[in-house]
């Protein structure tokens, strides 16, 4: 559509006449919105662009790997990864307030760029790929804050950067669009959404490595008997959480006390609303007899019915 052309030129316009001759710094995360907005700044400023993506420990199995080999080198993408995990890790020990861990990931990001800039030396800009939905639910617009999304709250005052949010007006799908105009591929613009605090809004309560590991492992199998039953360009998002209860199972002739875990599918358009997602009985079933077969320490499945509003997509 034209108005999507539109919108590349005049941002194109709009970010060069910002920056000028200086440089920007990108936080890459592998989803669709920073991604977009890598390939937008490199089509207006070129190598003024660096782009960083940070391992917080807080990402899903095999992650990693996957957004380096679709992003690094790609689109003329300079990417640098930043392995942070113990940083991350050693800040959260303790914390089970979801408003507090996600604050904490958060300004946590902010210092990994900090200290990044610093060694690249004269980076004026720091680029997120905050849509207009994250606005929103952040409250920054609005009176109440549903959730403080990570991306979102500008920065603290001590800080020397400016912010360049080219997404900051669009939605997921026009996101989505614009990505496909800019002639990404469409794996990378059709990636299910996943959020900037990662696995660790999905282990509620504490994050500890082990239930880090059981929310990866079951996310893993359930991502896999998606793509298996060709559903995963269907469900709009779909993920586990770790509720953090235990209860009584029963495996041979012995009786466990194990860890449920939650299964979370959603149809969707923008986030913003959502209805749950009808996984067929029987692919669920397989997922089920996976993860309590495949992952230690889970004796119990259950699929969350609930659709947005009342509910929320992620748990916390
Ligand atoms: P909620 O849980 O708010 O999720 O209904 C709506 C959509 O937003 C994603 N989400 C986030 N994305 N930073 C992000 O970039 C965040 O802090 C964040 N929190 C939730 C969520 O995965 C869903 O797609």
């Amino acid at each position: 559509n034209w108005s999507m052309n539109n919108f590349i030129e005049l941002q194109i316009k709009k970010i060069r006449e910002e920056v000028g001759d200086r440089k920007v710094l990108l936080g890459l995360s592998g989803g669709v919105d920073s991604s977009v907005v890598g390939v937008l700044l490199h089509k207006a400023i070129g190598n003024q662009l660096t782009s960083i993506f940070v391992d917080h420990g807080l990402l899903r199995k095999g992650e990693a790997k996957q957004v380096m080999d679709s992003l690094e080198g790609k689109f003329g993408l300079n990417v640098v990864k930043v392995d942070a995990q113990k940083r991350f890790m050693d800040k959260l020990v303790g914390v089970s307030d979801p408003e507090k861990k996600r604050k904490i990931i958060g300004n946590e990001f902010i210092q990994v760029f900090n200290d990044e800039a610093q060694k690249l030396d004269g980076i004026d800009f720091l680029a997120q790929g905050t849509l207009y939905t994250d606005v929103i639910e952040s409250g920054t617009d609005t009176a109440q804050t549903i959730k403080s999304h990570h991306n979102v709250g500008g920065l603290p005052k001590d800080m020397h950067f400016t912010l360049i949010e080219p997404l900051r007006t669009l939605f997921k799908d026009e996101a989505r669009d614009l990505g496909e105009k800019l002639g990404m591929p469409s794996d990378l613009v059709w990636r299910q959404p996943f959020p900037g605090p990662g696995l660790g809004i999905r282990v509620l309560g504490e994050i500890t490595e082990d239930k880090l590991n059981i929310v990866r492992d079951s996310d893993w199998i359930l991502r896999d008997e998606i793509k298996k039953a060709g559903l995963d360009r269907d469900i709009w998002q779909y993920f586990t959480v770790l509720p953090g209860i235990k209860s009584v199972g029963v495996m041979g002739d012995g009786r466990t006390y194990d860890y449920t875990v939650g299964i979370r599918a959603v149809d969707s358009v923008d986030g913003m609303t959502a209805d749950f997602a009808r996984i067929p009985w029987d692919v669920l079933q397989k997922i089920s007899v996976r993860i309590v077969n495949e992952v230690d320490h889970v004796n119990r499945i259950v699929y969350d019915i609930t659709s947005k509003p009342p509910a929320t997509v992620e748990w916390e």
